[in-house]
């Protein structure tokens, strides 16, 4: 199988020396790409900044921005059989990039923010993907009934769920707890290491792939 994944935070400039991001470490992005490329298949990985080493034997595309994000998939997505969304994408962007180091001045500073594209999102209906989609859910509350409304409204066969907010999982931890939604069911993964679930999630994709035939 051809695999794509998305990986890390993205860092949103708002002038030469400051960005906007989040708390997105890549693990579970990496460790994807990691067991995907160890059970044979070929793995490009889009990774947005993060201290991680790049998996060996995967074709490894970083990126900083959502919008170059954006770009890298728009253009490798067409040779994946499976493509899996895992980056922590960040949904606003600084509306102008300062040319200069923004300057002190008032005691208060409201920034301007707009909406980046939502990857995911364009996968059916902009890239016209039409392979295993699979998406991250990170939520603070209704974890099944939030994940099920991505899984319907950006057309996934599965949604990895988890939340986010709990000590000792999901941004940043090397463990995670995760539901995995899938359109007829939910199946809720015991708390494992972001290495272990990752081969998991690899055979729930592998079977999705056969499933479709
Ligand atoms: N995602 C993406 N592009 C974005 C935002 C999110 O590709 N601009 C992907 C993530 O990689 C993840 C999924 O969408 O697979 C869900 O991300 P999440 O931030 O939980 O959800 P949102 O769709 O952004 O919705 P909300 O923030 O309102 O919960």
């Amino acid at each position: 199988m051809n695999l794509l994944v998305t990986a890390g935070p993205t860092r949103e400039p708002l002038d030469p020396v400051r960005y906007l991001t989040n708390r997105s470490s890549g693990k579970m992005g990496y460790a994807l790409a990691e067991a995907g490329a160890r059970s044979g298949h070929r793995v490009t990985l889009i990774s947005g900044p993060t201290s991680l080493e790049a998996p060996v034997n995967v074709n490894c595309i970083p990126v900083e921005t959502a919008r170059e994000m954006f770009e890298a998939t728009s253009i490798h997505i067409d040779r994946a059989d499976v493509a899996i969304f895992a980056a922590a994408v960040a949904d606003y962007r600084p509306v102008s990039l300062a040319e200069n180091k923004i300057k002190k001045s008032e005691e208060h500073l409201a920034l301007a923010l707009v909406r980046n594209p939502d990857i995911l999102g364009s996968a059916r209906s902009e890239f016209g993907f039409e392979g295993v989609l699979v998406g991250f859910a990170a939520e603070t509350e209704a974890l099944e009934e939030n994940a099920r409304r991505k899984l319907t409204d950006k057309g996934c066969d599965l949604v990895v769920a988890n939340l986010v907010a709990q000590p000792g999982i999901g941004f940043d931890s090397d463990h995670n707890e995760v539901l995995l939604v899938y359109p007829d069911r939910s199946e809720a993964l015991p708390l494992e290491t972001k290495v272990h679930l990752a081969h998991l999630i690899i055979q729930a994709v592998e079977e999705a792939h056969n499933r479709r035939g």
